[in-house]
């Protein structure tokens, strides 16, 4: 590598933490361009980013403990979000992704598609992704619940408590170095704790032996574009958890 190819990746990763900071608004880091805040705004379509909208994707684990568990889950109907479901999400990525970033469950976009967080949360996540200089392709994204709840409405605890078994294989097969929760639902289901995400952010927790960083989830952060500076330096702690 010549120092100049140092330079270019410091200049993409900067670029790409820009953009998830200005994106959407709120928090404009000084220096930032106009012209960056609207790219931001357009989505991710470069390679290992969300994919365009029109572009129908049904994912499966090629082979491994991740497709074993894929057959597993099979045609789910534990329990009743099946009834209301297009597709079962069951998840993403790299199947050794150091790195693991779990929702609550699927929305209208993603029960269509087959695929966690492609919708306009999506696309926040892959920025966020980004801003630690990775892509979709690195790390592994899931949901606690893999079949959408109807209007979208929380995961009720049994519904949790049925579908999350099938998360924990997941995370034992991937064994991810850190497991970011995204949003308090998927915060309390992983570690227990009911606490706000206000107070569970920004340190260490525990999830069944793994390290887990709780932080805001995308779809908050796109109405609250104020808390992302929180966001990135729960990005950073994870990162310092992946990399140390
Ligand atoms: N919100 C989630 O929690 N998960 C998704 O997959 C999409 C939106």
């Amino acid at each position: 590598m010549t120092p100049d190819d140092g330079r270019d990746d410091l200049k993409r990763s900067l670029g790409a933490t820009l953009e998830f900071a200005v994106g959407s608004g709120g928090w404009v880091v000084e220096g930032a361009s106009a012209q960056s805040a609207g790219q931001a705004q357009e989505g991710a379509q470069a390679d290992g980013t969300n994919p365009p909208a029109d572009l129908p994707i049904l994912s499966s684990p090629e082979g491994g403990p991740l497709a074993a568990i894929r057959e597993e889950l099979g045609e789910c109907t534990r329990c009743r979000l099946s009834q209301g479901r297009t597709h079962i999400v069951f998840g993403v990525g790299n199947p050794d992704a150091a790195l693991l970033f779990v929702g609550e469950g699927p929305g209208a976009e993603e029960d269509k598609r087959g695929e966690p967080f492609v919708g306009r949360a999506g696309q926040l996540l892959d920025r966020m992704i980004a801003a630690i200089g990775m892509t979709r392709k690195d790390v592994y994204i899931a949901n606690v619940v893999k079949c959408r709840p109807p209007q979208n409405r929380d995961p009720r605890e049994d519904e949790v408590a049925t579908c999350i078994e099938f998360l924990w294989k997941q995370i034992d097969a991937i064994r991810p170095r850190a497991i970011c929760a995204l949003g308090a639902h998927a915060a309390k289901s992983l570690t227990g704790s009911a606490e706000p995400i206000g107070r569970l952010r920004g340190r260490v927790l525990q999830a069944r032996g793994h390290n887990l960083v709780a932080t805001y989830h995308p779809a908050y952060l796109l109405r609250h574009p104020v808390a992302k500076h929180h966001a990135w330096e729960d990005l950073k702690l994870l990162l310092s958890l992946v990399e140390g």
